[in-house]
């Protein structure tokens, strides 16, 4: 634990919530954001470079930690490095470990164990159904108790609209959103790839748009009728943000999040022989894309997540038809997201920051992320001048399956403190005094 003072002067401050951007400075001491002393200690370490960008520590709300049960693929310790890494100082663990986290004791069990290992802060979600078979509610009350911050079956979706109705009747009654994972299982079939032209001419089975939007205009219903706050997670078609858009306009408390593959890659992209473009729910059209992007720099879209999805090697050689859907993801986030929406001049930096920040904290009912004196130092210092490369034997995730290996990005964590202690550095020559 780094108790010590930290100074960070010279860079470019940017506080979304506050409106603050200025080339200014970041006292920190006793893990909270505090002024700056007339007079500073004498351990305290200074950090200044003028090119760095300072903004509240990012949250990533859709990861998977794959502990328990699959920790050949990640653990809590590796994929929290990677979070911090990535410029993470929070993420929301999803429940579709072996076992799924679906009783109050396995939620406890990850805190603890996020507690005792993690890098950074791990906020988990609990499974809706018993073992995410969409069967049997699974105890909400108890699982808020025990630390739940939201309910999904993520991987999965509730098949079954009773079941669905109900927790969401129950979620509403204990003040948790529904992340919902939207692909209708049956009508989706055998299919890996987005039914397209590329599929086609790959002799892949395609997933059509209505494997999703079938079940995002029914759950849009559900929470019309319960009350109950919706999140979309990982929104792949154009179809779907004009409905969730429409659900807003009419007032719901629905809202969506877009991943920086669905952001960057379509169908057209696709190497049919290499499953790191396998991905669930599938990359899509161009045009699907262009929406995408409308709608997370116009607002209705109000977070970026990773789904960083790590999976074996040997899983991933397995060929585009067997090897499990996932893309490794925490580490490359920011710099894709970046790269393509403000660098491609989408969106300015402040709604870039938001998405990462206020955005997800919102969805989740959290305080506001800010670097206001009296905060929890939870800061992520970004380069956003130069651009860097890509390589996944870099990443410390256990995964290694990313499509943008070898892509050139602006946009790079280089220091991610979290509670006032530097979690992941990764500074080179920035002076330090
Ligand atoms: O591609 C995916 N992989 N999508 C999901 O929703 C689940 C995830 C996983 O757990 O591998």
């Amino acid at each position: 634990m780094n108790t010590d003072a930290i100074l960070i002067t010279g860079v470019r401050v940017v506080d979304p919530g506050t409106g603050r951007d200025e080339i200014g400075e970041l006292y920190i001491a006793d893990g909270m954001i505090a002024e700056v002393p007339r007079s500073l200690p004498r351990d305290v370490r200074v950090i200044e470079d003028g090119g760095l960008t300072a903004v509240p520590g990012l949250l990533d709300m859709h990861v998977h930690l794959r502990e328990p049960g699959r920790e050949d693929a990640e653990t809590i310790q590796s994929g929290t490095a990677a979070a911090a890494r990535g410029g993470f100082t929070r993420v929301m663990a999803m429940a579709n470990t072996q076992p799924a986290v679906d009783t109050p004791a396995r939620v406890e069990w990850i805190l603890r164990r996020a507690a005792e290992m993690g890098a950074v802060e791990v906020l988990t979600a609990a499974a809706i159904t018993r073992g995410r078979r969409g069967e049997e509610l699974t105890d909400f009350a108890g699982l808020v108790k025990a630390g739940a911050a939201a309910f999904s079956d993520d991987g999965c979706t509730v098949a079954d609209e009773e079941i669905m109705r109900a927790a969401m009747a129950r979620a509403a009654g204990l003040g948790r959103a529904i992340l919902d994972h939207a692909e209708d299982e049956n009508l989706k079939g055998g299919g890996v790839m987005h039914a397209g032209a590329k599929a086609r001419a790959a002799g892949l089975p395609g997933v059509g748009e209505e494997v999703e939007t079938r079940i995002v205009a029914r759950d849009i219903r559900l929470a019309r009728e319960t009350g109950c706050r919706l999140h979309i997670q990982h929104v792949s078609c154009g179809a779907s943000i004009a409905m969730i858009s429409a659900a807003q306009q009419e007032g719901l408390a629905v809202s969506a999040e877009v991943t920086p593959h669905h952001l960057a890659l379509c169908d057209e992209d696709v190497d049919p022989q290499d499953a790191s473009y396998k991905v669930n729910p599938p990359l899509r059209s161009a045009e699907d894309r262009a929406t995408l992007r409308e709608a997370v720099a116009g607002g209705v879209v109000a977070a970026f997540a990773s789904d960083h999805a790590p999976h074996t090697a040997a899983s991933k050689a397995r060929g585009f038809l067997k090897a499990p859907a996932g893309i490794c993801g925490l580490e490359t986030a920011v710099g894709v997201t970046y790269t393509v929406m403000v660098r491609g001049g989408l969106m300015d930096l402040k709604s870039w920051i938001e998405r990462w920040t206020l955005g997800p904290a919102r969805i989740l009912g959290l305080p506001a992320p800010t670097l206001e004196p009296g905060a929890r130092a939870d800061v992520t210092l970004l380069d956003l001048e130069h651009s860097w490369r890509v390589d996944s034997a870099e990443f410390v995730s256990r995964g290694r399956n990313t499509p943008f290996e070898g892509w050139d990005l602006f946009g790079r964590c280089v220091m991610t403190i979290a509670a006032g202690d530097i979690r992941y550095s990764g500074l080179r020559g920035v002076s330090e005094r």
